[in-house]
């Protein structure tokens, strides 16, 4: 089989309640452009012929096209509403996927991520001889496992954890696309928080491969300043 057909779906359905902002933080300024069209755009430069889905609250979808619009932001994008948690969105987007193709699962709150990242993993993908990249970044810190009291206290556990074999796991995650449709027709499990567990627990074979420190996802105000002050460094 010709693993041609290079697919990205760009999840940015969330509400971001715990950015603070009135809008959602995939909308926010990020050196003078939205941080979802960063996102987009850096896909799009490492893979010209990439289809673009992009998945958005319902209610942001007239918002998006007219910011589209607005800003001669022409990349061809299918507008897909998201739904109740991460893996409905993902679900709704699939459906829209053919068999055949690569398909690159991407947070559209991590625009920090190089170009070389995504095309060096699309690489592995269509050499054909795995069928889900992964990528990961070692823990830094020292690792504590604690309990919490009823009062809320933090206490010592006395469990150690050996650090060297803990990972945090980034996206672009990438599948065959027959494959990651089959691992999301599973009914949803809270155990699923990314889109590697739900292609484990259907038994599809995960390879990994060095993921980026800047490859962060934008979860509180500061990680939005510490993305622009990383922007306004680089070279334009
Ligand atoms: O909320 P969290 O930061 O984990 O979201 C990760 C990504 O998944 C974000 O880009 C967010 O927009 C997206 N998401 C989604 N649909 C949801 C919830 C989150 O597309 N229902």
């Amino acid at each position: 089989m010709t693993r041609g057909n290079k697919i990205l779906i760009v999840m940015a359905a969330g509400s971001g309640t715990r950015m603070g902002a009135s809008v959602p933080k995939q909308f926010l300024d990020l050196g003078g452009k939205p941080v979802l069209r960063r996102t987009i755009e850096t896909f799009v430069s490492a893979v010209p012929d990439i289809k673009v889905i992009t998945v958005l609250p319902k209610e942001h979808i007239p918002f998006w096209k007219e910011y589209c619009v607005a800003n001669d932001f022409n990349c061809p994008q299918l507008l897909v509403a998201g739904g109740i948690t991460r893996f409905h969105s993902v679900r709704n987007a699939l459906e829209k996927v053919p068999d055949g193709a690569i398909v690159a699962i991407h947070d559209g709150v991590r625009p920090l991520l190089s170009q070389k990242l995504v095309s060096g993993m699309f690489s592995k993908m269509e050499k054909g001889k795995i069928h889900a990249l992964i990528p990961v970044v070692p823990s830094v810190d020292t690792l504590k496992v604690l309990d919490r009291t009823v009062s809320g206290e933090l206490t010592d556990s006395g469990e150690g954890i050996d650090r060297s074999r803990v990972f945090g796991a980034q996206t672009p995650q990438m599948f065959l696309s027959g494959d990651i449709k089959a691992a999301y027709s599973q009914a949803f499990d809270t155990s699923f928080t990314d889109d590697a567990s739900v292609a484990s627990k259907k038994g599809i074979p995960l390879s990994f491969c060095d993921g980026e420190r800047y490859n962060f996802k934008l979860t509180s105000p500061e990680d939005l300043a510490l993305a622009r002050m990383i922007i306004s460094s680089w070279p334009r």
